[in-house]
């Protein structure tokens, strides 16, 4: 019977499952989230995503060294600020800490780094949430608009690439894309997190910006419901028609669905994040020796590329780059 052992033929050998692999994964495919804490003289490392500090300028500058030296084409850069007040000042301030390492890191590495700053408040902010508020403590759409326009200009003066809007306002894209023109920063890109759910896989990130949200709140106020997918489609769809250059899903695993369904309907570059609670459960597993944490990352990564990403933002970038013989 012909058919019998049609499908087994092809994985006999490596090379010849090396023949016919559909997804190939790459440095080229991998961005490195990293961040950078003000006032610090030594780097911290942070407990819940283990493996990954809050870099010094200096610390900072070797880590995009390595990065660069394994082929990781990009960075996206997060600031601890020292002082946090009611607008998030020190996200627009010229010599705030994310403005300062853009500059530092444009001087040492010119164009051989893509450069790109998350684009939002919350780790500048003293109550955690990613706008201004309102006196009733909600957070404020148009209000906060102002501020990203801000906050945008200050990124792109200091050298950025990307700007990387996250902070989920409606009209955000636009205000930021309107703002970047009318100061002549006509070639910076905007890489909207388009599809940001209000996921729990954010747990350890905060703990690496120092952010509690005031009075135990989240932020299912301006954030997606897990609940859903046709909402995502049109978060995008609105991104894609303010102006955004790449698109992004996050988290990643746990929506691939969502990643598939943006590819089949958008022909912009893609991006996933694979955030930091999916990483620090990789690490915690592995670290108990309940999986094998090298096979997983690969497993992973290559999953979010099969179902269509372009950009993979990750904290595994350094590591599985120099296992991809980067
Ligand atoms: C907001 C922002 C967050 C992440 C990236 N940008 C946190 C949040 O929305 O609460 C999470 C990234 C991660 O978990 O790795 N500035």
């Amino acid at each position: 019977m012909f058919p019998q052992r049609r499908l087994r033929r092809l994985r006999r050998t490596p090379a010849l499952r090396r023949m016919v692999a559909e997804t190939v994964l790459t440095p080229n495919d991998l961005i490195a989230p990293l961040f950078v804490r003000e006032g610090i003289t030594e780097p911290q490392p942070i407990a819940s995503i283990p493996g990954v500090s809050q870099h010094t300028l200096e610390s900072l500058r070797q880590e995009v060294r390595e990065l660069i030296d394994v082929g990781v084409p990009g960075v996206i850069l997060f600031g601890v600020p020292e002082h946090k007040d009611a607008e998030g000042s020190g996200a627009s301030d010229p010599d705030g800490i994310v403005q300062v390492a853009l500059r530092d890191l444009r001087d040492a590495f010119g164009d051989d780094v893509v450069l790109i700053a998350d684009l939002c408040l919350d780790e500048y902010t003293d109550h955690g949430h990613c706008g201004l508020l309102t006196p009733e403590g909600l957070v404020d759409n148009d209000t906060t608009l102002d501020r990203y326009a801000e906050v945008a200009v200050a990124q792109a003066d200091a050298g950025v690439d990307i700007v990387a809007p996250s902070g989920m306002m409606d009209g955000q894209v636009a205000a930021i894309r309107d703002a970047l023109d009318e100061e002549d920063w006509v070639d910076v890109s905007v890489m909207a997190y388009a599809a940001k759910y209000a996921s729990g896989l954010y747990g350890p990130f905060r703990d690496a910006v120092d952010v509690e949200i005031a009075g135990g709140g989240d932020r299912q106020a301006y954030q997606q419901d897990f609940r859903n997918r046709r909402e995502a489609l049109e978060e995008v769809r609105a991104d894609v028609a303010e102006g955004a250059d790449i698109v992004m899903v996050k988290p990643a695993m746990a929506y691939l669905d969502i990643v598939a369904q943006v590819r089949a309907e958008h022909d912009l570059p893609l991006a996933a994040y694979h955030v930091s609670g999916e990483y620090s459960m990789i690490k915690a597993a592995a670290a108990n020796g309940w999986i094998d944490g090298d096979l997983v990352a690969l497993e992973h990564l290559t999953a979010i590329k099969r179902a269509g990403a372009d950009v993979i933002l990750t904290y595994l970038a350094k590591e599985v780059a120099q296992t991809l013989g980067g």
